[in-house]
Order: C-alpha cells, then structure tokens, then sequence
C-alpha cells in the first residue's frame, strides 16, 4: 500500500517511523518532510496551500491513503477537498476542525453540552470589551479566536495587560478579527489527553504532559513543546472516566448532532484540578512533541489502527499498549523560541538511528547531500522508553552529548515533576 503524510515536524517523522514498520506498506510520500523522513520515506515538496497539485501527485502515484499531521490543512479543508476526489484520508472534515480554529465553537459546544471549561465571555467590539474587563477579577485570560499556533492566548495579572492584549487581537497581530474571547484563569495541572475516533466509536489514545516553557522548572517563553514524557502522572481510572463521560463523550454527540462525524486523532488540552478535568482547548490532531512520545508506547500495528479508522471498522479492533514509560527531549536551536540562526550543520547526526529503546526523530532540518542543517527552531526529539522516567531521561541526555551540537540547547529537567520530587 502507497500512503502519504502531510506536514514535516516530530509528530510527522514519528508517524512515518512507525508507519514504516507494517508490512503491508510498500512506499511512504513525506509532503514536505524533513532530513529524518527522507531516510526511510520519499520527501516531495509541495505547496500544502495547493490542493489541486496535492490532488494530482496523490492520483498519479495512486496513492491509497493520506494521513495529515498538522491542523492548519485540517483547518482549511484538505480532507474535505480530497474526500471529493475519492481519495481515503485519515482526519476531521473542515467542519469539526473548528474545534481547534475556532476557540468560540468549542467554547459554544461546551456552554450548550455542560462541558467543565473556563468561564467565558465573548466580546465583539473593542468597547464592549473594555468595558467587560473593567469590572472583571484577575488573572484573567484573553484569546484571539484564530489558529494563531499557541500564540494568541495572554495571561493578564491586571486591566493594563488585558487593554494591550485586546488591542493586538483587534489590531490584526493574528488576522483579521470581529470578536475576542475572555476567560477565567483556571489553576491546576494541565494534561494531554488524546483519543483515534472512526465517526462511530473510539478508543483512548494514552496521555502525556508536556512542557511548554523554554526553561529549567518550566521558566521564560511559552514554545512549541520543549519535551513530554507518556503516561501522565495524573491519570487515573476515576479521572479516565470522568474526561470521557464530561468531556469527550459530550463533544461528539454535538459532532453527531450537527449531522458530522469525527475522524482522526482528537486531542484534549485539560486543566486537572483536585482530580477533575477542564476542558482548556481542543486540538484537531496529534499532540507535538506528544506524539513522538506516545507512538513508541504503541504495541500494534500503527497502519491497521488507522486503516481501521477510515474503514469505519474501529470498534472491533484492539490497541496494544506497551506497559513502559515514555519521554522525549527536544533538541532546539540556541535562541528559539526567538531569534536563532538557520542553515547551521549538525554534524554526526546521520549516525544516529532509532532501536528498539531509543528513538530519534527530526523536526526543523534539511539535507543537502551529505550534510544535514537545522532550519527551525526545535531541531530534533531524542525519545526513549523504559521502567522509569529517570532512567529514560539518562539515556536521551547521554545521547544529546554524543551527538555534542555546539549551536543547540534542550531543558535537562523534563519530568521534574514525577522525578525529581
Ligand atoms: P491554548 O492555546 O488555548 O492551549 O492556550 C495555551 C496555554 O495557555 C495553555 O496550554 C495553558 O497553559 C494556558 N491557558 C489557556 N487558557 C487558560 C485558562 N483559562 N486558564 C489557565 N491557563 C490557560
Ligand atoms: N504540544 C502542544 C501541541 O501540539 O499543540
């Protein structure tokens, strides 16, 4: 079987890597890819924006399925645009998409189906809003209502804050936009929380935490994801059921009563506090770096599970967990999540290969001919599983020091909260 993965991350190598090892696979496409999924995957580099030309590669090659990582072509309507070409692909439709590119849709299944989140308010003028924040209590949180890639959301401690904020969102700093979002700021543990649905039933898809912050004890900038560690210490069965009976269970049935269905990987961004969960965001897709973590963790063939998914056919099949830990340390160009320098080589990568234990996969970098450069900020995700977080945190920091890349940083401390206690 000939299949293609849109998007060129972590999340998009780990895909590729585990999808490389069903046997019924006969060729992967990465589109675009990166330096890592070159090496077991024929990169092509299209215009994701480009849906025609995406349309025509997948015909000519005949190809049989597509598997989108990233949630900005979910968002826009890839898997609409390819199912009406009759092409099998593995994702939401745009509509339910909204459930990540639009803030106030969540919030507004929420609100309806009595989902715990934040208590909101949606503002629709500059005025409105300042009036609003005049009378509120801080922190409060305030949210542009756009894919703006984990910016767009501001934590104000006073009105000042929140002022600055509102003006950037109604000035344009994320797009064009007509309305804001103000929320409550809930305190507590976040968790992610993930799940596979077929559009009929679905199955969880294990739990991680991950760590946004640039610095040691989760300091300075939000980033992308600096590391992640799989399961999350918070899971419980009394939580379990609680996300799936307030949280998922609810969201689909609104799925269902907008006459859609969900197809993919959903993924919920919780807030956990005295173990009950609220809903912080949804994501329409695999976490990065969370599913460089979570995919090592999988005991079954990663191609049947999502065949199975397209073909509706999910309910009758098993998932196999591994009974290990998990964790990944991003690799990432000194300066992210501001200014750093591209094109920079990182020398000896090529001889580091994934095992059985260890897992390398790329994120921002390139290949030109022999050489390999990072052209992006998190560079590349060491991953490995074991008994324990300490141990597997060991193993990935001894492999950062073989591969001694002067120009990148990563935070040494990931998991402190489990280990270092
Ligand atoms: P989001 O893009 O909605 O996930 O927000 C990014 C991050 O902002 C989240 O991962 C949280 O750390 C934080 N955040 C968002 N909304 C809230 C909230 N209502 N209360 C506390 N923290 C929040
Ligand atoms: N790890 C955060 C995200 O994928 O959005």
């Amino acid at each position: 079987m000939k299949i293609a993965i849109i998007g060129s991350g972590g999340r998009e190598h780990a895909l590729v890597h585990h999808l490389s090892n069903s046997n019924k696979i006969t060729k992967i496409y990465s589109i675009p890819g990166n330096a890592g999924t070159e090496e077991i995957s024929v990169n092509i580099d299209l215009n994701l924006e480009n849906f025609q030309d995406l349309y025509n590669f997948i015909k000519k090659e005949q190809i049989e399925l597509v598997i989108v990582g990233p949630e900005k072509p979910l968002v826009e309507g890839l898997v609409d645009f390819l199912e009406s070409k009759n092409i099998k692909v593995f994702g939401p439709r745009k509509k339910v998409a909204q459930l990540e590119g639009s803030k106030i849709f969540t919030k507004q299944i929420c609100e309806k189906f009595n989902i715990p989140t934040a208590k909101f308010k949606i503002c629709k003028s500059r005025e409105d809003t300042f009036l609003f924040l005049s009378s509120s209590n801080f922190p409060l949180v305030v949210k542009a209502d756009v894919l703006a890639a984990g910016k767009g959301v501001y934590i104000c401690q006073n009105v000042d804050e929140a002022r600055t904020a509102v003006n950037e969102i109604f000035d344009g700093k994320f797009g064009k936009t007509d309305q804001v979002l103000i929320e409550e700021f809930l305190e507590g543990d976040e968790m992610s929380f993930f799940i596979i649905s077929d559009g009929i039933s679905f199955k969880t898809f294990n739990t991680a935490q991950d760590h946004k912050r640039v610095g040691e004890g989760d300091t300075g900038k939000n980033t992308g994801g600096m590391g992640a560690y799989s399961p999350s210490s918070l899971i419980n069965n009394d939580l379990e059921n609680k996300i799936l009976n307030k949280i998922i269970e609810p969201t689909l049935k609104a799925i269902s009563e907008m006459n859609e269905k969900y197809v993919g990987f959903l993924y919920a961004g919780l807030m956990i506090k005295n173990n009950e969960p609220y809903l912080i965001e949804y994501n329409v897709r695999m976490g990065d770096p969370e599913c460089q973590t979570i995919l090592p963790l999988v005991d079954s063939d990663l191609l049947e599970i999502i065949n199975a998914c397209c073909n509706s056919k999910l309910e009758t099949h098993k998932i196999k967990w591994k009974n290990k830990k998990s964790m990944c340390i991003a690799l990432c160009s000194k300066g992210y999540p501001e200014k750093y320098n591209k094109n920079v080589e990182i020398k000896n990568l090529k001889k580091f290969k994934s095992t059985k234990d260890n897992f390398i996969f790329h994120a921002g970098t390139k290949s030109y001919g022999n050489k390999i450069v990072a052209v992006g900020g998190r560079v590349i995700n060491f991953v490995n599983i074991s008994d324990s977080y300490l141990s597997s945190r060991k193993e990935i920091i001894n492999q950062i020091k073989k591969l001694n890349w002067e120009d990148g940083f990563y935070r040494s401390d990931i998991g402190h909260k489990v280990i270092d206690k």
